[in-house]
């Protein structure tokens, strides 16, 4: 089996976040998907190692944000490669809040969404939450970025965490 072949599978790049009373979490994800529009749902995957998977799992809400084609490779490095439990990542950016208490930066983001977990799904690797959005902002007019940009502009690596990690 050629598992390059999910290559092919066009996605954005979002970063979701979430808050506890005394916790949060932040990470670049590729898994940002709309499921309905009635209600308005959205699902995220996210690994069970990333510090985000577990606040988003007790604070049972999450923000989603796609990230613009304005951020560099040090705003992905930010969210994307670096971990919550010993990295402060709103430090030194804009951070705002939504309605439901998560945190989240409006620099490079397109927009954002405020979601309430409704369900939750075990893949595995990675825990699947469903959002049910809550409230929803437009932020910027700058393009969303895919990840084929990522991959071919910025030269992007995807890390082992990833649901579309491969290895070489
Ligand atoms: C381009 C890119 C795509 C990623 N996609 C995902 C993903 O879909 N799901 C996921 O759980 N982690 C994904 N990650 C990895 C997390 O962003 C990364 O492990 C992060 O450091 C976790 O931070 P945290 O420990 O603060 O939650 C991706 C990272 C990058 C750079």
């Amino acid at each position: 089996m050629d598992a390059t072949a999910l290559y092919k599978f066009q996605s954005g790049l979002y970063v979701v976040s979430a808050a506890t009373a005394d916790d949060y979490g932040a990470c670049v994800i590729n898994t940002g998907l709309q499921l309905t529009s009635t209600p308005l749902q959205v699902m995220v995957a996210v690994n069970k190692q990333n510090h985000t998977q577990g606040v988003i799992e007790k604070a049972g809400h999450f923000a989603l944000c796609p990230i613009t084609e304005e951020a560099d490779m040090l705003y992905i490095g930010r969210f994307g490669f670096r971990t919550s439990t010993n990295f402060a990542k709103f430090d030194g950016i804009e951070r705002r809040e939504t309605i439901l208490g998560d945190p989240f930066t409006p620099t490079a983001s397109a927009c954002v969404l405020a979601c309430e977990v409704v369900q939750t799904l075990d893949v595995g690797t990675h825990m699947v939450f469903v959002g049910e959005v809550k409230d929803a902002e437009n932020l910027s007019d700058a393009k969303p970025m895919t990840y084929a940009y990522y991959h071919g502009t910025l030269k992007g690596k995807t890390p082992p965490k990833a649901s579309s990690y491969v290895a070489e």
